[in-house]
């Protein structure tokens, strides 16, 4: 079972003879990119996981639509699908340092059921959308959806606290930028609230701000205060290719401009996804040069428009996973998810690369066309509640040691 604590833990190794080969040099934090080798990692925990509960037309904006009566207040996603969300997690963990050496840290435990002034938040399995390291900084999101708002504090509030000791023992310069708090009423779904409920199949143009670069699409959040997840961004390098969507703003992608360190900077990918949040099931980098896109979010030419893939070997996935049954289809619900989310993988380093094992198409394409080694593991109940090895992990020190 996973033992109940109030401060963050790393991750216990069942093997007595394991050594962790972490080498006393390593940063505390410190990531450029998604793909340098990887040598510490935050991995989130899944216990008390609830559906998310937003306004109807957030759900219908960003959720797939089989499943959306479900996303109530304080309504638990079932029990045995957040266990095996553990295991997996766990497993992963082990996996993670046992095999690569990697230093693993832990989120506490929290009981979701009761944050929020009892309104009850979401999970601790996704701390990719709250927290993304750029250098030696660690940015917490501004996030959008209410049920999230404290979020990071809940789940890793302790944990910063632990790495901004750690890297003043060491005398680093870390610098933690945590999110402005919003105390009251958010004024984020102003003037979107009153939408007809429509079609629960069909996408609402629910748009206040603005139609974005290359739709006429509107957005399920206004443009009043800054809002973003962060995993509507990626690193390449000292550019940070990012996507607005129903999670992130354009005050949001401003914000973000002005805390990441210099010589960091923030550009924007016109994706033209109509449910877009998140942005990493429709880019992935396997290695400097080399990225896998999905071609009905974004094009090559879109793409090739930012100077940092100039050169760069810009793959379409060669099939649409949701024109797809195959065996994945037995597993639970993807409830939050669309298939895409096969491509939200988790690079060990510019070879090695960690896909959900049922992907057997996926991986073996990795394997054959790029030549990488492809670390398979268990996932699914984690994809359930909402994302998979990207969404699951805050990548801390990236790089040679
Ligand atoms: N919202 C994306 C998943 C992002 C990890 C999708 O459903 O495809």
């Amino acid at each position: 079972d996973t033992p109940s604590s109030t401060t963050p833990q790393q991750a216990s190794t069942t093997s007595p003879t394991f050594k962790p080969t972490v080498a006393s040099t390593m940063p505390t934090i410190s990531a450029s990119n998604e793909w340098s080798p990887l040598r510490s990692l935050l991995i989130g925990r899944a216990s008390h996981s609830l559906f998310p509960s937003e306004p109807p037309h957030m759900t219908r904006a960003t959720m797939p639509s089989a499943h959306r009566s479900q996303f109530r207040s304080l309504n638990p996603f079932p029990a045995h699908i957040v266990a095996k969300a553990d295991e997996e997690l766990d497993n992963f963990a082990r996996v993670m340092t046992e095999r690569f050496g990697i230093k693993v840290y832990r989120p506490r435990e929290v009981d979701w059921a009761k944050t929020n002034m009892g309104t009850g938040g979401y999970t601790g399995a996704m701390p990719r959308d709250g927290l993304m390291v750029v250098g030696n900084t660690m940015v917490e999101a501004c996030m959008g959806w209410g049920c999230r708002r404290d979020e990071v504090e809940d789940a890793y509030g302790g944990f910063l606290q632990m790495i901004m000791q750690e890297a003043r023992e060491r005398g680093e310069s870390v610098r933690i930028c945590r999110a402005p708090k919003i105390v009251g009423r958010d004024s984020v779904y102003d003037g979107l609230l009153d939408l007809p409920d429509g079609d629960p199949d069909e996408h609402v143009d629910v748009g206040v701000h603005g139609p974005n670069e290359s739709s006429e699409m509107g957005w399920a959040i206004n443009n009043t205060r800054p809002a973003f997840d962060c995993a509507d961004f990626m690193r390449f390098g000292t550019t940070i290719i990012g996507q607005l969507s129903h999670v992130t703003n354009r005050k949001g992608v401003d914000y973000l401009r002005a805390v990441i360190p210099e010589p960091y900077t923030v550009e924007l990918l016109n994706t033209t996804d109509d449910h877009a949040m998140h942005i990493d099931a429709t880019i992935l980098p396997l290695r400097q040069g080399t990225l896998i896109y999905c071609p009905t979010r974004v094009t090559e030419e879109e793409l090739r428009r930012h100077e940092v893939f100039k050169n760069w070997d810009l793959r379409p996935l060669p099939w649409n996973p949701e024109e797809e049954t195959d065996e994945e289809d037995d597993g639970p619900p993807r409830y939050m998810c669309s298939k895409w989310l096969v491509l939200n993988a988790m690079s060990v380093d510019e070879k090695r690369i960690v896909v959900e094992e049922k992907q057997e198409r996926f991986a073996r394409w990795l394997e054959q066309e790029f030549g990488m080694e492809v670390v398979r593991l268990p996932f699914r109940h984690v994809n359930s509640l909402g994302g998979s090895f990207h969404c699951a992990t805050v990548d801390l020190v990236r790089g040679e040691s």
